[in-house]
């Protein structure tokens, strides 16, 4: 007691005397600032991309940080340019885009987030954070937050989805996973990227600020509190500000708001971009507008290193604010320990370890979304199968995008796995994804006649999703639809697997399967995953991040919107029951589409099992609750089937009456629940009213008041929805 009194009157002291207590990384950084000369200070903001024809900028002090060279060798060479010969031996920030693993490939991270298995991706990110250490790497441009609702962005692959809630729960697992295992973090890209206009990669957002809060800065600042050490600034402009110029959210935000303190980065040339965005005039501009805004290191625009000395001697960029910048950028360095550590043991490399496989094939497993399934699955090991498609044994292509390290060698394909299970016979039917030439399929329909069952599989190249890849057409590629159907049309019983970077628009290929099983790109163990699925060995337990929609117009179509004046009633009239010369108001005027109608093809949180589910006497533990209560669910999940197998739970809540609009569902809560055939538990939920916040009418965050809806169910569709009261 008395010790804490002498130490808090130490810190009021210290206060009062204009400066806060500095714990000893603080006091090395200041100490080091003290010593470093304009010049190197604008070097350690600048980060080149290359190996080790960078050892002369890291010798001169002119490099804070590289990207793209993951050659142990190479890094301490240039590692010992920057210690022992540079002036001050400030060592370099080595980075990467270690996506979803950096040998060891996982699923993509949309794949990633179709597992709700927050604990297992925390895994799988120590695991890519073990590999790219070894070989040292320090920083992954990872997790990656935005919010995606539009699967023409090709980079909808990268993230976790439409949900605010499931992408805080996987941001921050991916934050732990990596940075326990001594790989820095960058919550990336801030902010909006993912809202743009259209599904065509860089293009302008317009959220709104309360859009912003509600939705799109949740996983953000959920990375920061994880402890996230970087963040990255977005292309993106926002009601005509680009992130990398945006001062209000740089500072105001992140620094003063959430109390940031790692570094920010910008992307690659975003404030070099900002002349083209019409923001700035040139680079020397950019590059102004960038430091002030609060930009602490510049990838690739070379405006830093170029411009800041002159822009300080000019006045228009205080020196002050190049000393915050360096001692964030520091302030990283030393929490990583790089100045006691910073070389790589160039004979300790690991890669595709044991543990590291298993993990894989867990993620690859628990990221598979059954979507039909007539009864065709599981198929019986040992029988004959026909395996087609363009992706059954394609070793890049199922690693997806942004798998700059995962080396196809080392990958399982579908075909190779299911070999080991089944009797094979293998056609391919399509070259790859793409292909339109039909004398394949003929082929693979003559050896259908041989096999007891069939497997498809189709989906997109690696190169059809991720950054720049925006498609207007979400229809599988090529002639994928017509080997699915001509396969159908052979009367034996059709599965089609589809390995993609997005939920694509399936309709069609669904009428002509008997089962379809969607495993996103699902990475190096991606084929093991898919026998154990297809035998029964394992069940299907994923369900989809986003909404799965029936035709690329639907877009930007997501679970968690707000409701229209005039809501579908279900009884819409569709474009071929229109009578001739209908009247103008005869269709019900609401809000739907004349030709798709209204819901999407699968909700979100959707995905099928081998056996089936039932919730019931779901319960709340009171009707009226006050704001610092707390809602206990409970609930029964039985499973009613045949097989032992896991259910993603989910809860959703409704704000019925807002000072501004609500959405009609907001995911709260999610759990795994494994049970054996026959199997009932008593589950439970636990929910702080706290948690029903939002950014109201006066951009307050707070509960207001008022009537609730509830769900406990198996996606954002289904159940009964329960009412209670907030006081
Ligand atoms: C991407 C970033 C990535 C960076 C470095 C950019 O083009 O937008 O997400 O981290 O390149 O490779």
């Amino acid at each position: 007691m008395r010790t804490n009194r002498i130490l808090v009157s130490a810190c009021l002291a210290a206060v009062l005397a204009g400066c806060t207590p500095k714990d000893e990384t603080e006091k090395k950084i200041d100490e080091l600032l003290g010593k470093m000369t304009l010049h190197e200070k604008v070097g350690q903001m600048n980060q080149l991309s290359g190996g080790a024809w960078l050892v002369e900028s890291a010798a001169k002090g002119e490099v804070g940080s590289i990207l793209n060279c993951v050659d142990p060798a190479e890094i301490n060479a240039v590692q010992r340019a920057a210690v022992e010969e540079s002036r001050l031996g400030i060592p370099i920030l080595v980075s990467r885009d270690v996506i979803h693993g950096f040998r060891t490939m996982f699923p993509i991270p949309l794949g990633q987030a179709a597992t709700f298995d927050p604990a297992l991706v925390e895994e799988g990110a120590r695991v890519a954070a073990r590999e790219a250490v070894s070989s040292g790497v320090r920083w992954t441009f990872s997790p990656m937050l935005d919010i995606a609702r539009d699967p023409r962005w090709g980079r909808v692959a990268e993230g976790s989805g439409e949900d605010p809630y499931l992408d805080v729960q996987m941001g921050a697992a991916l934050v732990r996973g990596y940075q326990s295992e001594g790989l820095a973090a960058c919550a990336k890209h801030f902010v909006g990227y993912g809202a743009a206009e259209g599904g065509r990669d860089y293009n302008s957002t317009g959220l709104t600020e309360r859009a912003l809060r509600n939705t799109y800065f949740p996983a953000f600042q959920a990375a920061v509190d994880a402890g996230a050490m970087t963040l990255m600034t977005s292309f993106n402009d926002n009601d005509g500000i680009p992130s990398t110029g945006n001062r209000w959210l740089l500072k105001d935000i992140l620094r003063d708001e959430w109390g940031f303190d790692g570094m920010v980065v910008t992307d690659w040339n975003s404030s070099g971009e900002m002349v083209a965005h019409g923001f700035a005039s040139d680079l020397k501009h950019a590059t102004e507008l960038s430091v002030n805004a609060g930009v602490d290191m510049d990838m690739m625009s070379y405006g830093f290193i170029g411009f800041i000395e002159e822009l300080v001697a000019e006045g228009k960029i205080k020196e002050s604010q190049i000393d915050e910048a360096v001692r964030n950028i520091l302030r990283v360095k030393f929490r990583l320990g790089l100045f006691d550590n910073p070389y790589v043991d160039e004979n300790g490399v690991v890669a595709y370890d044991e543990a590291a496989l298993a993990a894989a094939k867990q993620t690859a497993l628990e990221s598979a979304i059954l979507l039909k399934n007539d009864g065709v699955l599981p198929l019986k090991a040992g029988r004959t199968i026909l395996v087609t498609g363009p992706l059954a044994d394609a070793p890049y292509e199922q690693l997806g995008t942004w798998a700059f390290d995962g080396q196809p060698e080392h990958t399982v394909t579908p075909l190779a796995a299911l070999r080991e299970t089944f009797n094979v016979i293998y056609e391919p039917g399509l070259a790859y994804s793409r292909d339109k030439r039909t004398d394949g399929i003929a082929r693979a329909r003559s050896a259908a006649a041989r096999a007891e069952a069939i497997v498809v599989v189709v989906g997109e190249e690696a190169i059809l999703s991720g950054e720049a890849h925006s498609l207007s057409s979400l229809d599988l590629q090529g002639a994928q639809s017509d080997l699915i159907a001509a396969m159908k049309a052979t009367g034996k019983p059709v599965v089609v697997v589809v390995m993609a970077g997005r939920p694509l628009t399936i309709e069609r290929d669904l009428a002509n399967c008997g089962a379809m099983l969607y495993c996103f790109h699902p990475g190096t163990m991606g084929g093991p995953a898919l026998a154990d699925h297809l035998s029964g060995a394992a069940v299907p337990s994923g369900k989809s991040p986003m909404t799965f929609l029936r035709t690329a117009g639907q877009a930007p179509m997501y679970y968690n919107h707000n409701n229209t004046g005039r809501p579908n009633t279900g009884t819409e009239t569709l474009l071929d029951d229109i009578e001739i010369a209908a009247g103008q108001t005869s269709l019900g005027c609401t809000s739907y589409y004349l030709d798709s109608g209204y819901g999407p093809l699968f909700p979100f949180g959707y995905g099928l099992s081998y056996t089936t589910f039932e919730y019931k006497n779901i319960q709340l533990s009171a009707t009226t609750f006050g704001k610092d209560d707390t809602i206990r669910v409970e609930y029964d999940l039985s499973n009613t089937g045949a097989f032992d197998a896991t259910e993603v739970a989910q809860l959703y809540i409704r704000d019925l009456v807002g000072s501004v609009t609500r959405p009609v569902k907001e995911l709260k809560r999610f759990e795994r629940v494994f049970l054996k055939a026959g199997e009932t538990r008593h589950c439970s939920f636990d929910l702080p009213v706290a948690d029903l916040a939002f950014w109201n009418a006066d951009m307050q965050y707070t509960v207001e008041p008022g009537a609730f809806q509830l769900w406990v169910a198996g996606n954002a569709a289904d159940g009964e929805a329960l009412n209670f009261n907030v006081e």
